[in-house]
């Protein structure tokens, strides 16, 4: 009898799965479902390596779902500072919190959806990896792996249902989250982007691009179209070892962060953009950032009179800046400033 890809693909993950922290040896019960939900959350767009710390540190601070739902937001957002895309922090506490006035995390795939915030992928990959129930989990290490196995031409993001389509016919009934990060495994140190070794790879026999001769060609990706430049001016404002920090509003770009007050990144090529104070400013540098949708390149500019700025803010002490919870881009600009 042949073995089914699942079959093989398991085999392969009982020996060979990486050990993270969020995750259950073989054998052992089901994780608990409050890690898997805050490790899928934070590893969307973001790498393995990047995450250990921050879950670490979430988890020894956040024990559990009641923990979370009970932190105030800023603070959740503060700790999240560096991770990027921070519209995931604030899903994440309005998520917490419909868990825990609800007593507990919905074990269904539909049911999680309907948690704030959630969205498809997270359902599947809690419901299959906390819950073991078959759901179809298809992040960018699996699309590639399907994309191989299946020798699917049509490019990225265009080949998203036909891949969904053909991961739905090798899901298996049971242990679906098992290969849901089997395939993530498979696909982060074997079926790489570059140099897949298929040499090491259990399902290197049946896959379609190996036996066209050069699976690194899949899957083929619409060329994107150029980020969009935006151009800003972030202000330095320092008195007594202190620099005036403000609170991002709602929604937008870093939305509920902290920040260093800025010109709504509308400025000048020259950056000179409207200053929070009228007076002296002194040009310190630029910085670049690659956001999802545009390309800042941020001036920063230092205070060089001796007036109060205005409105809401606060001076935060220099000597625990590292607390403030800055995003990256104001993270850059107040080392460019204190260089
Ligand atoms: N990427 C997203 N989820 C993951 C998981 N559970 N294990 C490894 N990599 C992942």
């Amino acid at each position: 009898m042949t073995s089914t890809i699942a079959d093989r693909l398991l085999d392969w993950y009982d020996r060979h799965a990486r050990a993270l922290p969020w995750r259950a040896r073989t054998g052992e019960p089901a994780p608990d479902p409050y890690r898997v939900w805050l490790s899928e959350v934070m590893l969307q767009q973001t790498t393995v390596a990047a995450v250990k710390p921050y879950f670490a540190a979430f988890t020894a601070r956040w024990p559990d779902v009641a923990a979370l739902a009970a932190a105030p937001e800023e603070e959740v957002m503060a700790a999240w500072a560096g991770l990027g895309y921070y519209s995931r922090a604030r899903n994440l506490v309005k998520a917490a919190r419909a868990v825990a006035g609800r007593g507990g995390f919905p074990e269904t795939e539909a049911g999680l959806r309907e948690l704030p915030g959630l969205g498809a992928y997270t359902a599947a990959a809690v419901a299959a990896i906390a819950f073991d129930r078959r759901a179809v989990v298809v992040d960018a290490n699996v699309e590639r792996v399907v994309a191989r196995l299946f020798a699917i031409e049509t490019p990225l993001p265009q080949a998203r249902k036909p891949i969904r389509v053909a991961a739905e016919t090798i899901t298996p009934e049971t242990r679906a989250g098992d290969f849901a990060q089997a395939m993530m495994d498979l696909g982060a140190t074997i079926c790489t982007t570059r140099d897949p070794r298929c040499l090491l790879c259990p399902l290197a026999e049946g896959c379609a691009a190996r036996a066209q001769g050069d699976p690194a060609r899949l899957p083929r990706k619409t060329k994107k179209k150029p980020k969009p430049l935006r151009l800003g001016v972030a202000f330095w404002i320092e008195r007594d070892n202190a620099v005036w920090l403000v609170r991002r509003a709602g929604k937008g770009m870093l939305g509920g962060m902290r920040a260093l007050p800025d010109d709504g990144w509308s400025a000048q090529a020259d950056g000179s953009g409207e200053p929070p104070l009228p007076g002296d400013w002194e040009a310190l540098g630029r910085i670049s950032h690659t956001f999802t949708h545009a390309q800042l390149e941020l001036a920063v500019s230092r205070y060089a009179g001796d007036g109060s700025p205005e409105g809401e803010g606060e001076w935060w002490p220099l000597a625990r800046l590292e607390e403030a919870g800055l995003p990256t881009l104001f993270a850059k600009a107040a080392r460019l400033a204190l260089a």
